[in-house]
């Protein structure tokens, strides 16, 4: 099986790399593999580049682990953002239709208004409140428009030991400040990219060993068990790094609301998803959302 993933040094992408290569050749591109240097385009701006990568590849699967993320940064460049997260993601679609590739797709929770308390499903009808939710969406209705065979994951709080995110920035902020202030009005579940990556091995095994696999194409909820606001979070993080013998300078964890937060996007006030559809169809056990924060924590105090 041959496999090309767009994104390889994202949070995301850099654990692909790894577990991907499992099921056999794996090409990874990041932008800038693309130019004279290299005749393979993994910049998704350019999208004739893109498209001819993919038709000169002509790979069984395209995993797309790319996108524009910066959610603040997101409300002044929604051109860019639509560009990366929706325009790039309509060409790939159509790449992978018309060589009959299976295209994953990875997209966000924050499809979601979040107004519900309940656990967001497949079924229910996104209300994006950002910019990049907004072009997250796009980019799945562009997926569904092209008639590819496609797997469109949502996953949830994504974290990895490469990248940014926010287990390191309330690690590095509670090494630097006696007081924190986090929100607390906002709930989700915290996903570890290393888990979706290795999952993401699995659902491409089952995929293709099912008889007609094309009844499995479609959208699926995919991220880790349970619920947690941001300030929970936040307290667990400092808990455990604790208990593992980290030190800290910080002596309070305050809790705010999102209103007295200045964050220019707006973010969902519940964005948990509900899995049950992505355990049923692929027969899944899904880890507590504590259990990867805690195995990161083990991660980073060993490479310190
Ligand atoms: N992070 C989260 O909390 C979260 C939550 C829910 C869903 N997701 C989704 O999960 C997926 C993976 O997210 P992540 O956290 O791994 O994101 P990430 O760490 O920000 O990685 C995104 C990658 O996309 C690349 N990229 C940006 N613009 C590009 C372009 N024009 N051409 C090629 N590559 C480009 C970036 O490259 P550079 O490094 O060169 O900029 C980066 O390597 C995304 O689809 C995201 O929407 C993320």
């Amino acid at each position: 099986m041959r496999i090309l993933l767009f994104g390889k040094n994202g949070q995301l992408g850099y654990e692909l790399q790894d577990s991907l290569a499992v099921l056999g050749e794996l090409i990874a591109l990041d932008r800038s593999g693309c130019g004279l240097e290299s005749r393979f385009c993994g910049d998704l701006l350019d999208l004739a580049g893109i498209h001819a990568t993919i038709n000169a590849l002509s790979p069984d699967v395209v995993v797309n682990a790319a996108a524009y993320t910066a959610v603040d940064q997101a409300e002044q460049q929604h051109e860019l953002a639509d560009k990366i997260n929706h325009q790039a993601v309509a060409v790939i679609a159509h790449a992978c239709q018309h060589i009959n590739a299976l295209l994953v797709h990875y997209s966000t929770d924050y499809v979601f208004s979040g107004t519900s308390s309940k656990a967001w499903t497949e079924q229910d009808i996104p209300e994006p409140l950002n910019q990049y939710g907004k072009s997250k969406w796009a980019g799945e209705q562009a997926i569904i428009n092209s008639g590819c065979h496609a797997l469109i994951l949502r996953t949830s709080w994504l974290y990895g030991a490469r990248g940014h995110n926010f287990i390191k920035t309330i690690l590095l902020l509670a090494g630097q400040r006696d007081v924190l202030s986090v929100v607390s009005d906002q709930y989700g579940t915290p996903t570890s990219a290393t888990w979706i990556a290795a999952i993401t091995v699995k659902i491409l095994r089952t995929y293709f060993n099912h008889p007609r696999p094309e009844q499995l194409d479609g959208i699926y909820h995919l991220s880790a068990l349970g619920k947690t606001s941001w300030y929970d979070y936040a307290n667990f993080i400092i808990e455990q790094a604790g208990a593992l013998g980290m030190a800290f300078r910080v002596k309070t964890i305050l809790p705010i609301k999102s209103a007295d937060y200045p964050a220019k996007a707006v973010r969902p006030a519940n964005s948990q998803l509900n899995t049950a559809k992505v355990q049923q169809t692929f027969r899944l056990t899904l880890p507590t959302w504590q259990s990867g924060v805690i195995q990161l924590l083990e991660e980073l105090k060993h490479n310190d």
